[in-house]
Parts: C-alpha cells; structure tokens; sequence
C-alpha cells in the first residue's frame, strides 16, 4: 500500500521511514500517515470526476480525520471539505482553509455553529431539516445575507457494503425524506424563506460500500427529483451531491471498486438522466473520507504481555486498544496487522491482538497469523487513517497517540500525544473539595 515496502534491515518503512525507528523516535501507540498516498488519493478522485468530465467537484470528509495539517493538504490538492460542526469549521478556518470551498453538514447545527458559517461566509450549508431552513433563514436576513444551500434528502436507499435495499420509506434521523413529499415540501419552502438561495440537493447512502449498483440508482431516483422539482417549481437545481461512502479494503477478501469505476457509473448516470429528462447537467459533487485518508494511515503499537492459554487462544496485548481505534469494538471491522520489526519473517502461529483497556471487548484483531510474537515487538496496524484518530477517545483515561506524517524518509509530528497534564486540561475542583 502507497510508500509501505520492507527495508534491508527487514523492517517495514513507510514513507522512507523505518517503523522501529519511528516508534523509537515518537513513541507508541502512533498514526503513522503516508503523505504521498494521501496525495495521490486526492489525485485519484479529481482525475476520475473533475478531470475527465468538468462539472464535478471533490469535497474531503472531515470527520475521518481532520488536524491543521491534514487541511493544508486538502487545500493544495486543490479538494473541498466537508465539517459536520463548528469544531471541525474552527480547525479549517484555523488551517487557513478558503471558506468558499467548506460545506457545513450536520443534522442538529446549533445557532452558533450556523451564524459563525454565516459570518465567514463557507461555501454552501447543508441544511438537514426544517429547523435549520428556519434559523438559517432568520439569521441570514438579520444579517443581510443570502446563503447558498443544499437540501439534504433521504432518497430511500440504504447501501452497505455488499447490497443495498431500496425502500419506500426509510427510516433515517438525516435530512428530508423524498417519498411521501417532505422533500419536495423543503423546496417549496426554501423557495419562499428570505436569505436563501438554492443551489441544489443532497444525498448520502452510506459508508464502506464495494458496489456502483448503489450509486447508480441514487443518481436515476435524485434526478427524478430535478424533474419534479422543474416540474411544479420552475425552479433549476444546480448542484447534485451524492456523499462519500467509497469503500476501501481493510482485510485481503474486501473487494471495493476502484474510484475510477464509481466515477464513471455516477457520471454516465447523471449524464444519461439529464439527458433522458432534457434537463440542464447539474454540478456533480462527492464527498469522500475513508477512501481518500483510510488506506494512508497505519497504527504502530508496541506488543507487551502475552497470554497463553493452551489449546484455546494466544492473547497479545499492545500499549493501545479501543481508545485510539473503537473500530473493531464498535462495528466488529476487522484489520491485518504486520510485525514491523519482523516483516519478512514467515507466520508460525495464530494470535489474538487485544488492547490495554479494561474491558474484554477491547480486541483489535482476532486469530491474526504473525511470525513469533514477543514483548517489544512492534505490531503496524494498516488503514487505520480514517475514523481512527477522530473516533479516539481518553477512555482510562490514556492520552490519544502522536500522528506524523511520513515522506521521503522524513517525519514530521502533526499531532503531539497528550500527556498527563493534557488529561487535567478539563479537570475543574469545586471549592467545598479543596481542604
Ligand atoms: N458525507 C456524509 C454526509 C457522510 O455522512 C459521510 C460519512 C461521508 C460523506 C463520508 O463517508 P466515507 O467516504 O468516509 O465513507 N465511523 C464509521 C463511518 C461513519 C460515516 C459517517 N458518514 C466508520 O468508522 O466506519
């Protein structure tokens, strides 16, 4: 994967970087990002959409993994962002991101969040519901603004990573749901609010998904929608938005399409509905995360007690576990792991890789084929770039890992780990308890 090979030494380099040497360096756990993949992920996606057919734009999805860093990469590739908060806006901001090109989702904005959007001026805000049309109405118009939107829709698809299920209802917290007309009804009320201004619709059908078929059929149902919108309204939708959700390959069975193909099924899709329905091409627009930061991140851990209990499991414990990746935990996703240390020693055993939280759900990976594991080993952890970090949390209260980011055999930190101090940050005493 991207710069990832096994040096002279026999050990596993990233980005012209030795992982024994960095863990030495910066300590473990670490995310270890590979900027050229990173890179070439970006290049990837404006080739296939913004290169070959114009009229389509790539927006980052912030909440895979969103630092300083992390945004001025985004800005020199030349990508949009998509934020789901006034955090994530901050960070952009902060970074310098052109607020022209930052798209404000999220299904509960509060007040804040949407006048500091206004004030800065993001590119388009994503509006969810019929709250948000409201406040955003109001607040625009004390303001003397007009807000470019998109209207998020639920188109009654659902995606996941093998089939899809179309609904006639479904059953979702996000946005306006296209059968039954409430979608239909948030236009006509876009319409009518002072401050607003139309630009187009929304949809996002889920995440880690291997097949076109599913992107396919968003595209014929949102552009049915255009027409009727045309239609009863008169009114041009300008922009066609159909989320992020590219799935990528964790494990070696995980068999995604490449980029390439879901662009074209999307585009030829759009294309083929407009041209069906005799209406003007909207701007294509997705918004990809995982596919664009998962596959160029990797955890490095240090491997500590082993339990062995004989003719039942192998447990290898490592110093990091659920706190710094939920993932296994929370959606049972499975990963590989390599010993960087070893890499080009032959697995001999079956193992368990267990983390250092209390609790017996803090597994990272189940019966992994390693070469023998000792304490001091250093176990690399693949694709956890995305929804690691941001999904990390200071559960036992241990501080989140350092990231560097990796090139030509030079690291730089992006993220410093926190230390013990970093954990008192919060930590407020109440007068009675002072003795
Ligand atoms: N756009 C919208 C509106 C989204 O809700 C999401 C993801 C994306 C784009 C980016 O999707 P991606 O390309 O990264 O699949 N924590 C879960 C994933 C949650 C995704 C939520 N929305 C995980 O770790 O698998």
């Amino acid at each position: 994967r991207g710069t990832m090979r096994i040096n002279e030494r026999g050990h596993l380099e990233i980005g012209g970087c030795d992982v024994v040497d960095l863990a030495r360096e910066f300590g473990t756990p670490l995310y270890i990002f590979d900027e050229d993949l990173i890179r070439a992920n970006c290049r990837k996606f404006t080739r296939a959409f913004v290169q070959k057919y114009g009229n389509a734009e790539v927006i980052y999805a912030g909440k895979a993994f969103l630092t300083t860093a992390m945004c001025r990469i985004i800005a020199q590739e030349g990508l949009g962002l998509d934020v789901v908060s006034g955090g994530e806006l901050y960070t952009a901001l902060k970074a310098g991101f052109p607020p022209a090109r930052i798209y404000f989702h999220g299904n509960n904005k509060s007040k804040e969040e949407l006048l500091l959007a206004l004030e800065v001026g993001v590119g388009r805000v994503v509006v969810d519901n019929f709250l948000e049309l409201e406040t955003l109405s109001r607040l625009a118009v004390e303001r003397g603004q007009r807000v470019p939107i998109l209207l998020r829709v639920t188109p009654g698809i659902e995606a996941h990573t093998h089939e899809y299920i179309r609904t006639g209802q479904i059953d979702s917290k996000f946005g306006f749901t296209l059968p039954g007309g409430q979608a239909l009804e948030a236009v006509k009320k876009a319409q009518g609010l002072p401050g607003i201004e139309y630009k187009g619709l929304h949809c996002h059908i889920g995440s880690q998904i291997f097949q076109v078929e599913p992107y396919r059929y968003a595209a014929e149902v949102m552009m049915d929608f255009v027409e009727e919108i045309l239609k009863v309204m008169g009114l041009v939708t300008e922009e066609l938005d159909l989320g992020g959700g590219f799935g990528i390959a964790y494990v070696e069975e995980d068999d995604p399409q490449p980029i390439e193909v879901f662009a074209e099924v999307i585009m030829a899709a759009v294309y083929d509905e407009a041209e069906k329905r005799g209406l003007k091409l909207p701007k294509v627009i997705v918004e990809p995360g995982r596919s664009i930061i998962g596959p160029a991140g990797s955890t490095a851990y240090t491997v500590g007690s082993i339990k062995n209990i004989p003719g039942v499991r192998k447990y290898v414990a490592v110093d990091g576990g659920m706190a710094d990746n939920i993932r296994p935990a929370l959606y049972g996703a499975r990963y590989e792991a390599i010993l960087a240390n070893k890499a080009s020693a032959p697995a001999t055993e079956v193992v368990s890789i267990t983390g250092k939280c209390c609790e017996s759900g803090d597994m990272l990976i189940w019966d992994i084929p390693l070469p023998p594991v000792e304490p001091g080993d250093i176990l690399l952890m693949p694709c956890t770039g995305a929804y690691g970090y941001t999904m990390a949390s200071n559960y036992n209260r241990l501080g989140r890992p350092a990231a560097v980011l990796v090139k030509d055999g030079q690291a730089d930190l992006i993220l410093r780990r926190e230390t013990y101090e970093d954990l008192l940050r919060c930590d407020v005493v109440p007068k009675r308890l002072e003795k």
